[in-house]
């Protein structure tokens, strides 16, 4: 693809230079920045296509408005009507969700918004959420896993006025950067395996061995973690601290100063790293310090092959490779104090309370909650409009889950295990249970009711949610 060429600036790794000499000049490792769409039209076409990931053959994708590999990123506006027509020019079915948004079920993309082949989805929803990153991937039943490896995907940005007011870092790939993780798995003829769980190559934007050159100032990094299993445990490499500035459904009150941020499947976090101090011309990189992580936490395991093997488990490695470059004219050279004042549900204002429990019927058999696998024609939870709610999920299981819910932002309030980490104290949609875990959040069920279309809950852990750890609740009026 001319797309994936060795563009300006890119950078050749030497370990790439000297085994694969013959082939390198076609590989770039430069960080993929995904095209902008923004208005109140959206369109998108998801296809099949290819792209050079790794000397030697293409690998075959799914990418939505021919990108190769991922879609773009939509910039929509808080309060903005938007119209999205999502075409399926695939060979197979699909959906396209909205993650984190607040829409009507029926606009919501799950399993039930099934586009046919050839066909056009047209949903309409106002923006609700908060300036944030959420992002958009195919959710048809039992697909998930396949379509979202082979690279179906993108980010969505949204932008509303309390984020820009705010002097923070927004030119987009220059000191704003998106960065979607999932590691994949490549057969020998670079082909991307869809029922792996554990990828042995790092893709990041899907580019292998990816590198950015960012400008000696603060920048800002918009992760997600579009893995199916593995969790994350991100830092940076010379062991400096970074600030959070915004959970998955909005900013934090204030930055949050951390050296490690744990991200399980689903997950977004944007981060600020203060770059000022670096010399033009030096190198540093965003990393996953893997090595240690206890049993449970997806990509701990420690085999190196296998069915839940690969040859980033346990160990730490690269996720973006940093070149410091001269700061531009208008670098944001000092953090912001205070981001925005947060009104989060709190345990007096809960109407109902239940719990959801993650199960299994033996060993080896596939996840389910509360013993009951995902039927389209159940419906689990009843939520009446407007209730304010605490749920509990509890995890008797022998591996962690990342759990997800449609519809609503979260606070999560406890965690049974101990403290909840500083950078979860904002807005959530998402959340890594451990072994042995219960975590409690409150959210409040607003604005949107429907007798027949349900939203989802799920693991998103995307081969557990294949195999049937999803539920489905309507909010009835
Ligand atoms: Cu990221 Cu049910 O979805
Ligand atoms: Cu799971």
């Amino acid at each position: 693809m001319k797309a994936s060429g060795v563009g300006l600036g890119a950078v050749i790794l030497p370990s790439i230079l000297s085994s694969q000499a013959a082939d390198a000049a076609s590989v770039s490792t430069a960080l993929w920045i995904p095209p902008k769409l923004s208005g109140k039209v959206f369109n998108l076409k998801l296809s099949k296509g290819s792209k050079q990931i790794v000397p030697g053959a293409l690998t075959n994708t799914y990418s939505y408005n021919g990108t190769g590999f991922w879609g773009p990123t939509l910039f929509m506006n808080k309060g903005d009507n938007v119209a999205l027509n999502v075409t399926n020019n695939l060979t197979e079915s699909t959906t396209t969700h909205w993650h984190g948004m607040h829409l009507p079920a029926e606009m919501d993309g799950g399993p039930m918004q099934e586009i046919k082949v050839g066909k056009t989805w047209s949903p309409k929803f106002k923006v609700m959420n908060n300036a944030a990153t959420y992002w958009y991937h195919p959710h048809m039943h039992k697909t998930t896993q396949k379509q979202l490896a082979l690279g179906a995907g993108g980010f969505i940005f949204v932008q509303d006025s309390i984020e820009a007011a705010l002097a923070l870092p927004r030119t987009y790939g220059v000191d704003d950067i998106p960065l979607a993780l999932g590691s994949r798995t490549l057969s020998s003829s670079n082909q991307i395996g869809t029922t792996t769980i554990y990828g042995d190559t790092m893709l990041t934007n899907g580019v292998a061995n990816a590198t950015v050159s960012l400008p000696a100032q603060y920048v800002r990094l918009r992760i997600l973690n579009m893995e199916s299993e593995r969790v994350y445990n991100l830092g940076i490499s010379d062991g400096r601290s970074f600030h959070v500035i915004a959970t998955d459904g909005g900013l934090v009150n204030k930055p949050i100063a951390v050296k490690r941020l744990l991200m399980s499947p689903g997950e977004r976090y944007e981060i600020l790293v203060d770059l000022s101090n670096n010399k033009v011309g030096s190198a540093l990189s965003l990393k996953a310090f893997n090595k240690g992580l206890a049993f449970g936490y997806g990509g701990g395991e420690p085999a190196q092959a296998g069915q839940f093997g690969s040859l980033l488990n346990n160990n730490d490695f690269d996720v973006l490779k940093i070149n410091v470059v001269k700061p531009t004219s208008k670098g944001i050279a000092t953090l912001p104090t205070v981001l925005t004042k947060n009104a989060f549900p709190t345990q007096t204002q809960v109407t109902n309370s239940r719990t959801v429990a993650i199960t299994d019927k033996g060993p080896g058999t596939p996840f389910t909650f509360d013993g009951k696998s995902y039927d389209m024609g159940t419906i689990n939870q009843h939520v009446k409009l407007g209730a304010t709610e605490a749920w509990t999920i509890t995890n008797d299981e022998i591996f962690g889950h990342s759990f997800h819910i449609h519809d609503v932002q979260f606070k999560i309030v406890s965690r049974s295990s101990g403290a909840i980490p500083v950078y979860e104290q904002g807005w959530k949609d998402t959340f890594s249970i451990q072994r042995n875990e219960k975590v409690t959040f409150i959210a409040k069920f607003d604005d949107y009711s429907s007798s027949e279309w349900p939203f989802m809950y799920h693991c998103h852990m995307a081969n557990h949610e294949d195999g049937g750890l999803m539920g489905q609740f309507l909010v009835e009026a």
